[in-house]
């Protein structure tokens, strides 16, 4: 199974984010804009970086009723974007409202769901009374997901095996929290993978930010990662 690389955006300004994109135009094909930069500078921005040639991955975690839900995906639609976020924990009628919108107006768009964000830990699912350990959250929450008609979910690495053990073959699994192997331990991941172990583990795509962000070299980096997951 290969596995691709998806730059994240996560620089504060276009100004910061324009010589990192001009630089690595034509070494990687994706890039996820997120909550910063969309709230930032809208669908202009998305138009811009799919402009120069990337795909776009736009990380929006939607999460709100389906009717309101649904609408906001046909309004991010037809923008040029290949995969989007919404939260799995808002129910299997919100994700089918979601998969229902895009089926309309972008019938190639990835929808992916987030299951639980690795921010929280059982105490913190015990304190909105959940009351089940975060990997058995995650499994139901990606089976209720698959359910309604999602085709991917963002993941832990870790949690990659397990998902993919119940989940039908085709799912799409997008997976944060990734460290070349010369700079595990680094920043606030605590629970990291290797590019080349997430792909041995059934990673569809891996995210990575900083350790591509702030390398003196950016298009070194991203090379470098590539071919981790090419050897792997
Ligand atoms: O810089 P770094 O490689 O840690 O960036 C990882 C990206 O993936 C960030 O955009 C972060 O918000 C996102 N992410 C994450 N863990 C999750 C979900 C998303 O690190 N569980």
């Amino acid at each position: 199974m290969s596995c691709d690389l998806i730059l994240a955006l996560d620089v504060p300004t276009r100004e910061d984010a324009a010589p990192l994109l001009r630089q690595l135009r034509g070494h990687l094909r994706w890039v996820k804009i997120g909550l910063q930069m969309f709230t930032a500078y809208g669908p202009n921005y998305v138009r811009e970086v799919a402009g120069m040639g990337f795909q776009v991955f736009l990380d929006l975690k939607l999460h709100d009723i389906p009717n309101t839900v649904g609408k906001a995906v046909e309004s991010l639609g037809p923008l040029p974007i290949g995969m989007l976020t919404l939260h799995t924990a808002g129910g299997a009628e919100m994700m089918r409202a979601a998969a229902a919108a895009q089926q309309k107006t972008n019938p190639d768009l990835l929808l992916l769901g987030v299951t639980v964000l690795t921010s929280m830990d059982g105490a913190g699912l015990a304190e909105i009374g959940v009351n089940a350990a975060p990997d058995q959250q995650v499994a139901r929450l990606g089976r209720l997901a698959a359910d309604a008609g999602l085709r991917g979910l963002v993941c832990s690495p870790l949690e990659v095996s397990l998902l993919r053990a119940q989940l039908p073959p085709g799912m799409q699994l997008v997976t944060p929290g990734i460290r070349p192997a010369s700079e595990a331990g680094s920043d606030d991941q605590k629970r990291v993978m290797t590019p080349a172990d997430a792909a041995r583990a059934g990673s569809s795509y891996i995210v990575v930010g900083r350790p591509i962000l702030k390398a003196a070299d950016p298009v070194a980096a991203a090379r470098g990662i590539l071919a981790e997951l090419n050897s792997a």
